[in-house]
This record gives structure tokens, C-alpha cells and sequence, in this order.
């Protein structure tokens, strides 16, 4: 493995998925969550070995990583937690929940907290526009919010982080 590429393994896992279907673009997905879970966030050289074991463009390796708010571009915390920011969210008060998480892990949008626990982001609508204002920990949905709602669901990770260490 390079320093921030793929292991053999994720390579050969990739190559399971695209066995699974009668298009390789359709694999794409997985590989590049294959790629994420390996190396913590796509890279480079991620990027580029996915582009080789699957046979495609890198700009359309790029180009689909891009579009989907669960893939990073740059390390991030255990974390991540993204507060949606759109219509419905921002008419419902995600400001001031936004305002809460800032004050309540110390760290501005885009930041990881010292810890490495969690990482901040904002993020376009969750599909959860009825239960505005929402937001996402890894891949699990909140909402409606209160800063209440917010201290306790932080506290469950921050309690789930120290059980893993
Ligand atoms: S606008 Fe926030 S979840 Fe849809």
C-alpha cells in the first residue's frame, strides 16, 4: 500500500463489487466507502486506485466522491457531525443549534475537535426536512433539535469514543 492509497485487500474488495454487477460504475459507490473506511478519508492516491482497479476516469472517480455528503476530501474526526443548513432548517432554527455545537465541542464549522472525536460540518438538506431543524452523527439522523437534544446525543458518542479506547 502507498502511504494514502489502497492495501491489496481494499483493492480486491473493490474487485468483488464490481464482480457483483453488469456495469463497474455501478461498484463506485462501495469502492470509494471501501476506500474511506481504509484510509479514514479519500486521498490522492485513493482516488487514483480506485480509478485503476475499476478501469474509469479519475475526473469521474472525483466527480461522483464529490456529490455525496458522507465521503470526505480531508481527515475528520470519528465523528462527523453536519447540520443541515437548508430552507426548511434554517426557517426552524438551525442557527442557534449550529450556534450550540460550536460552543458545545469548541471548534468552528469545518474543524475537528482536539480529541479527534468529532468534526463539524454543515451540510445541504438531510431528506428530514419535517423534522427540521436536523442533523446527521456519521450516518445516523437527529431531529427535531433542541440544544437538549444536542448535549444528549453528544454525550452518547463522546460515552461510545471512550468505550472504544
Ligand atoms: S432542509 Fe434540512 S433536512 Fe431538509
Amino acid at each position: 500500500m502507498s502511504e494514502r492509497g489502497l492495501s491489496e485487500n481494499a483493492k480486491s474488495e473493490i474487485r468483488r463489487l464490481m464482480a457483483q454487477f453488469p456495469q463497474r460504475q455501478s461498484a463506485l459507490l462501495g469502492a470509494l466507502f471501501v476506500a474511506q473506511n481504509e484510509v479514514g478519508f479519500l486521498t490522492p492516491d485513493a482516488l487514483a486506485d480506485i480509478a485503476v482497479v475499476m478501469g474509469l476516469p479519475a475526473s469521474e472517480v472525483t466527480s461522483v466522491a464529490s456529490f455525496y455528503h458522507l465521503l470526505f476530501f480531508r481527515p475528520v474526526g470519528r465523528h462527523v457531525v453536519q447540520v443541515c443548513t437548508n430552507l426548511s432548517c434554517m426557517l426552524n432554527g438551525c442557527g442557534r443549534i449550529l450556534d450550540h455545537l460550536r460552543r458545545q465541542l469548541g471548534v468552528e464549522v469545518g474543524e475537528t475537535t482536539s480529541d479527534g472525536a468529532f468534526t463539524l460540518k454543515t451540510a445541504e438538506c438531510l431528506a428530514a426536512c419535517e423534522s427540521a431543524p436536523a442533523m446527521l452523527v456519521g450516518t445516523e439522523r437527529f431531529g427535531p433539535l433542541t440544544p437538549g437534544m444536542v448535549d444528549e446525543v453528544l454525550s452518547r458518542y463522546r460515552r461510545a469514543t471512550r468505550s472504544m479506547t
